[in-house]
């Protein structure tokens, strides 16, 4: 067996290129995780807008969060350097963030974007004109913007206020129910966020839950709020008082999956997963994968500040195709790439429906998927909403793009282990987003890295 993989340098825009021959890399040991992104842009956004200091533990060090923690400094929050082992936000008390002097970037990050126009839009007679890299200000912030407006916000921006860059005068808003046409933790969250300085009581509805890391966080810094689990309601009585909290954040399970897939299609193997968060509203890629009979354990169950986690085993064993979509496709938004690549090793034809959300992510994922794992020999169909992968066809290392999305890079990189030949993979850098230590990490497993 040989295994080489080489990461061009310098930044920006790096290349990745994995050559593997003969035998497959068995995938052996144990693996720890960074801190789950969704939980550490919350953590962030709460401790500033909280009295007195919030201390947060296992922050991830995404570029990501890092947008969230330089916006917010931009409005006279401090915060410790995001390295230190436990990060300190001191907060600035609800509706007492400053106007900020410069236009706020949110980087790629849309949870940045989208969750910070809620807090933006209820801080009376400030204006605040935020932005963010070319994939965000191509995506759709229209979504927010109707129901805050709703609430009375004023909001402008391109394409008749629908993208970014947006212009914010923020006022006193009113309280809404709003039914939402999506399941997305965004919205829900931007509107829970808004509620906080708005009298009465904020509702938001989804079609079906989405991921609850809001909810939990917000009820832990002291926010009153009511949740009805058979309507998917959740309702923010304002105003609130939040107050700092000690936060310690699980290993994103997001991240976990592209070890759990490598791991279920790569013979040989039997790894460990250290301390991922197992919160049920973002657990639906370990029912697909067990759906499609691969063999992962749950050990040492356990709760960390407020949310469930877990070790998760996975051990090399034949995979079955399966159906996906419904109500199960919010709970696994960000893991249909990687789920994609487990499809390619299952036997069968494994389709996902109800995934239109893909198209509006880092990029279109459902075209980046389909058109890439093309280039790789698979065969793959398009929809829609969805995708059709034809399990077990012989992969060939070709030349990819991951078309500057962090999941896309890291979803083909995990293809290439098994893929003949070399693959190359452009734009890999990406994955700096969500997952900085990622190359590493793949380098250590294939054994060509030290031990950890
Ligand atoms: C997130 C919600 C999801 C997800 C994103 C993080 C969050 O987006 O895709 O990576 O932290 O709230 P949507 O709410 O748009 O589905």
């Amino acid at each position: 067996m040989t295994a080489r993989i080489h990461l061009t340098e310098p930044t920006p825009h790096q290349t990745l290129t994995l050559t593997f021959s003969g035998e497959e890399v068995a995938l052996r040991g144990r693996v720890k995780i960074p801190g789950d992104k969704s939980i550490s842009h919350r953590a962030l956004m709460l401790g500033a807008i909280a009295q007195g200091e919030t201390r947060i533990q296992g922050l991830l060090l995404g570029e990501d969060p890092r947008s969230t923690a330089a916006c917010f400094r931009a409005m006279g929050v401090h915060m410790s350097a995001l390295e230190a082992e436990w990060v300190t936000v001191q907060g600035v008390g609800l509706g007492n963030l400053q106007e900020p002097t410069d236009v706020l970037d949110a980087g790629n990050s849309g949870t940045t974007l989208r969750l910070m126009l809620g807090l933006l839009a209820s801080h009376p007679d400030r204006f605040f004109a935020v932005t963010g890299d070319s994939s965000l200000r191509s995506r759709p912030m229209g979504r927010v913007i109707d129901p805050l407006r709703q609430m009375g916000a004023q909001i402008w921006g391109r394409q008749g206020d629908r993208q970014a860059p947006l212009a914010v005068r923020g006022t006193t808003l009113k309280p809404i129910h709003y039914p939402s046409p999506v399941a997305s933790a965004q919205v829900k969250s931007c509107l829970l966020l808004a509620g906080l300085m708005t009298e009465g009581d904020t509702t938001v509805t989804e079609p079906s839950l989405s991921r609850d890391h809001s909810e939990r966080m917000l009820r832990a810094f002291g926010a009153n709020l009511s949740i009805d689990p058979d309507t998917s309601s959740v309702t923010v009585h304002g105003p609130a008082t939040l107050t700092g909290q000690t936060i310690v954040v699980p290993g994103d399970i997001s991240s976990a999956a592209f070890w759990l897939v490598a791991g279920a299609i790569t013979p040989g193997s039997d790894l460990v997963v250290e301390n991922v968060g197992i919160n049920p509203t973002r657990t639906g890629i370990l029912d697909a994968l067990q759906a499609m009979e691969a063999d992962i354990t749950l050990e040492n169950p356990r709760e960390v500040t407020g949310e469930p986690v877990a070790d998760l085993r996975v051990r090399y064993g034949p995979l079955k195709a399966a159906h996906f979509g419904g109500d199960l496709i919010p709970r696994m938004i960000d893991e249909i790439p990687i789920l994609a690549i487990a499809a390619l090793f299952a036997e069968g034809i494994t389709v996902i429906t109800d995934a239109a959300e893909l198209r509006v992510k880092e990029c279109d994922r459902l075209a980046a998927m389909a058109s890439q794992l093309t280039a790789l020999g698979a065969k793959v169909e398009e929809a829609p909403e969805g995708l059709t992968i034809h399990g077990q066809s012989p992969l060939k290392g070709a030349t990819v793009e991951s078309f500057g999305d962090h999941r896309v890079a890291m979803s083909l990189a995990i293809a290439a282990l098994r893929t003949e030949g070399q693959t190359v993979i452009q734009r890999a850098d990406a994955a700096a987003v969500s997952y900085p230590t990622f190359v590493t990490t793949l380098e250590q497993l294939c054994g060509l890295g030290p031990a950890h």
